[in-house]
């Protein structure tokens, strides 16, 4: 059935491949963006508000406008180091952001939210591969918001019988395959796309963040997924809220990890060229190893990601960030 759905931060990186998604299964999408991360190319084919969260008169006029079916949320201010530094526009971003829209969704009646949460909220991992019954204890103020707004939705469902779903994601990589769209940061932070950077521009090289980690070659492991496979999650979470009242929460990642050595490796296989790099320092707050079980996403949801191989990942970030559309 077509559904007419709100993208909160629909011009970012993962926020635009849900539009695409939403849009190729016939919904009606409307995407709310502050455009100050995401770029206005990246919204095609939708109807774009340019919004801000913190701006409740305008929130309440975007709801007026339209009567929604469902929310997702991706817009967030989203970098762990920059949290660290500047926690108070973290909290106000995506707390009270969030809260904002939570209020304003209230009101016009709208009882379905999908929310963008993050492997942050565990903090550092006390297991090998990370279940939803892993403790959530995050050490940065991003992840911090998350899960506090993880807990707000709990609330929302107690008192105001709001459906939510809460997805926790790993390691989002990779790009549209039909182009078009793609990962694009500024300043760009993530290891894919510099990865593939360092092999486009040689005069740029790839700093590696720790090679003295307890894992087996010394580097960071992480769990990649790509962004086609979360928006498919989302689209099952939206189903779930359609029969199922309460929060939900569930972690999405691919469940096999792989070290920055591993990553480089894939760059370099899949683009035939070398990528420059050299050994650095740890990066503060990095956990050595970070690998979601997703098994309750499968059982629950009946997710399951198609892109298993890390290089089929990263050959649709190659052949999105040799030619970027924006
Ligand atoms: N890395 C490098 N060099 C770089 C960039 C990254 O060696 O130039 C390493 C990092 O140290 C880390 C790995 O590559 O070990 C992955 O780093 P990313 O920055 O790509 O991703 P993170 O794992 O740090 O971050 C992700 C999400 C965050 C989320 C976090 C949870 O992007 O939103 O996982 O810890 F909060």
């Amino acid at each position: 059935m077509t559904a007419r759905i709100l993208v909160c931060g629909g011009a970012g990186y993962i926020g635009a491949h849900m539009v695409r998604r939403l849009q190729l299964d016939g919904h009606d999408v409307v995407v709310l963006d502050n455009l100050s991360t995401g770029h206005r190319a990246a919204v095609q084919g939708a109807g774009l508000v340019e919004a801000d969260l913190l701006d409740a008169p305008e929130l309440a006029r975007v709801f007026d406008a339209h009567r929604f079916d469902c929310v997702m949320h991706f817009s967030a201010r989203s970098l762990v180091g920059e949290s660290m530094a500047r926690p108070y526009e973290y909290y106000r971003a995506n707390v009270t952001g969030t809260l904002n829209l939570l209020e304003a969704m209230q009101r016009a009646g709208v009882q379905r939210f999908i929310f963008s949460s993050t492997a942050a909220v565990f903090g550092t991992p006390r297991a090998p591969v990370i279940d939803e019954t892993h403790p959530t204890a995050p050490i940065n103020p991003y992840g911090a918001t998350k899960l506090m707004v993880e807990r707000v939705l709990a609330d929302a469902a107690t008192a105001h019988g709001l459906r939510s779903v809460s997805l926790r994601y790993f390691n989002a990589a990779g790009a549209s395959p039909q182009g078009g769209i793609g990962e694009s940061h500024v300043p760009e932070t993530h290891l894919v796309p510099l990865a593939i950077a360092a092999a486009l521009d040689t005069g740029r090289r790839l700093q590696v963040f720790g090679t003295d980690y307890d894992t087996p070659d010394g580097t960071c492991i992480r769990d990649y997924v790509h962004v086609d496979d979360l928006a498919d999650a989302h689209v099952r979470a939206m189903d779930l809220t359609a029969r199922e009242p309460g929060a939900h929460a569930f972690n999405l990642g691919n469940g096999a990890g792989f070290s920055v050595r591993e990553v480089i490796a894939s760059v370099g296989r899949v683009s035939g060229r070398e990528v420059p790099f050299e050994e650095a320092p740890r990066r503060a707050g990095d956990p050595p190893v970070l690998v979601a079980s997703s098994t309750r996403a499968r059982d629950v949801l009946g997710w399951t990601p198609q892109y298993r191989d890390l290089d089929a990942i990263v050959r649709t970030a190659w052949d999105w960030h040799r030619a970027p559309a924006y």
